[in-house]
């Protein structure tokens, strides 16, 4: 090979090596984190007289500097820089000269990106949470204009029992009020601060970590160096927490796409958030919520990627970690969109009362009503009345009817047992009184949903 194209390769390793190795082509999301904890850290150390109140003056205009050429665009990229902590501190010294050369003095990069990120994290935990007391508020307000309107309530996907629509909307309040509590519990662990741990094991200078803690609004430093800097529980769990949010996401959209669906047509989604056929011009489609529950696979990926990578690290530090972050940038980004597209789309949903109270009409629903009846009024066994009931059913088949439309007589011929049954029997299988009967705890009657509604706007107040 001749001189020039052994030199032409060696350049070309290098280039490829330095993409590599870089991470500032996602990692330059974490800018404002970086600039944050530098200024914190350059504080600290004029307070604890390591640099002059002149440098770290310096030092925090500098900063400042940076992060505006950073917003405006004007700030250049290179992969010669390798990452953010990098591409910041050699663009701060080229500012303000020697004092920028101080700044790395009693920290590591590998302290610096777990503060960074951990920053991030926490900010991310926040507003996700915020974004999710929103949708739980629109499952609220839906769930309060229909407490009075039914629907099957499925188990196995057929029929089961009356519901009102709203207690199905609560269903979806309470899966959110959870993933809400997930999110806060993790802020709550892991707000603690890695600034100061340095590489490893701490230094030998005199730093004040309290002081970068509280400046950065953490609770308290973290109280072990080396776990510290190869600790990324905190990015596990709001991958975690954002895959059990869509999850839920997925859920819902699943339903959604049923129930706009032409054979249940129970809800119609507002045309902004469906969309039409390239070739049949009658369609309507619900890319929307299929997208939603299919974005929830990339989510998960995530979460698998990073406990992989994470599974066989020694102590302490290593660069493995430098692929936690695009998998939780792209988590973070995809929970935020799902959740206000989500928002939106259960906001203007068009809700069909008539087909959801029709297809209640379908399958039998109140039948577990009569065998409570004949338990509560006639002190059957529940295992007898539940054979009779299967004889109640049957007979309303062979006359085409739903069992909550029988006449008393029509009840009575089903089974020998029935002879002397009381007339009540009748309102008790209508599908409004059988709804309205799951009085207990939790139960779907239209007072119980009321108080799960009163209960939420009282929760909602408080967070
Ligand atoms: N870019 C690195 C990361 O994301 C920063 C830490 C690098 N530390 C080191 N000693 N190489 O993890």
């Amino acid at each position: 090979m001749s001189n020039q194209n052994n030199q032409i390769l060696k350049n070309t390793n290098a280039q490829i090596l330095d993409e590599f190795n870089a991470s500032i082509m996602f990692d330059k999301e974490l800018y404002s984190q970086d600039i944050r904890g530098s200024i914190a850290h350059s504080q600290m150390l004029c307070e604890q007289g390591i640099l002059t109140k002149e440098e770290q003056e310096a030092i925090e205009k500098g900063l400042l500097q940076v992060k505006e050429e950073i917003e405006s665009g004007d700030f250049k990229f290179t992969l010669a820089t390798e990452d953010i902590h990098m591409a910041v501190e050699s663009r701060l010294t080229e500012i303000i000269g020697e004092p920028g050369k101080k700044l790395h003095t009693a920290r590591s990069r590998n302290d610096q990106v777990a503060t960074d990120f951990r920053l991030y994290v926490q900010e991310k935990s926040l507003s996700i949470k915020a974004q999710l007391k929103e949708l739980i508020e629109t499952f609220v307000n839906v769930a309060s204009k229909h407490t009075e309107t039914l629907i099957p309530g499925m188990t196995h996907l057929q029929h089961a029992q009356p519901l009102n629509f709203g207690y199905h909307m609560l269903a979806y309040a309470n899966m959110f009020k959870r993933d809400f509590e997930r999110f806060e519990s993790s802020y709550e662990r892991n707000n603690y601060s890695p600034l100061g741990s340095a590489a490893l094991a701490g230094t030998p200078h005199n730093i004040n970590r309290k002081s970068t803690s509280d400046k950065l609004g953490f609770y308290e430093p973290t109280n072990h160096a080396m776990d510290t800097v190869s600790d990324r529980d905190f990015a596990l769990e709001i991958l975690f927490n954002i895959s059990t949010s869509m999850m839920h996401i997925s859920r819902i959209s699943e339903e959604l796409i049923t129930w706009s669906s032409y054979e249940f047509q129970f809800v119609r989604m507002s045309d902004e958030y469906a969309t039409t056929s390239s070739i049949m011009p009658q369609k309507k489609n619900p890319d929307v919520p299929e997208l939603l529950r299919g974005k929830t696979g990339r989510v998960y990926g995530n979460l698998i990627s990073l406990l992989t990578v994470m599974k066989g690290l020694p102590l302490a530090y290593n660069k493995d970690t430098q692929e936690d972050k695009e998998g939780v940038f792209d988590s973070v980004k995809t929970i935020e969109i799902s959740l206000s597209i989500l928002n939106e789309v259960i906001k203007t949903m068009i809700v069909n009362k008539d087909k959801m109270q029709a297809a209640c009409k379908v399958g039998h629903l109140s039948a577990t009503d009569l065998a409570d009846f004949l338990v509560q009024n006639q002190n059957m066994p529940f295992r007898t009345a539940y054979y009779i009931t299967k004889d109640v059913v049957s007979h309303a088949n062979s006359l085409n009817k739903d069992i909550s439309e029988l006449t008393i007589d029509e009840i009575k011929e089903a089974n020998e047992d029935l002879k002397n049954v009381s007339e009540d029997i009748v309102m008790y299988l209508d599908l409004r009184n059988s709804m309205n009967a799951r009085t207990s705890l939790g139960g779907t009657s239209t007072k119980q949903t009321q108080k799960q509604i009163e209960n939420f706007k009282k929760w909602l107040k408080d967070n």
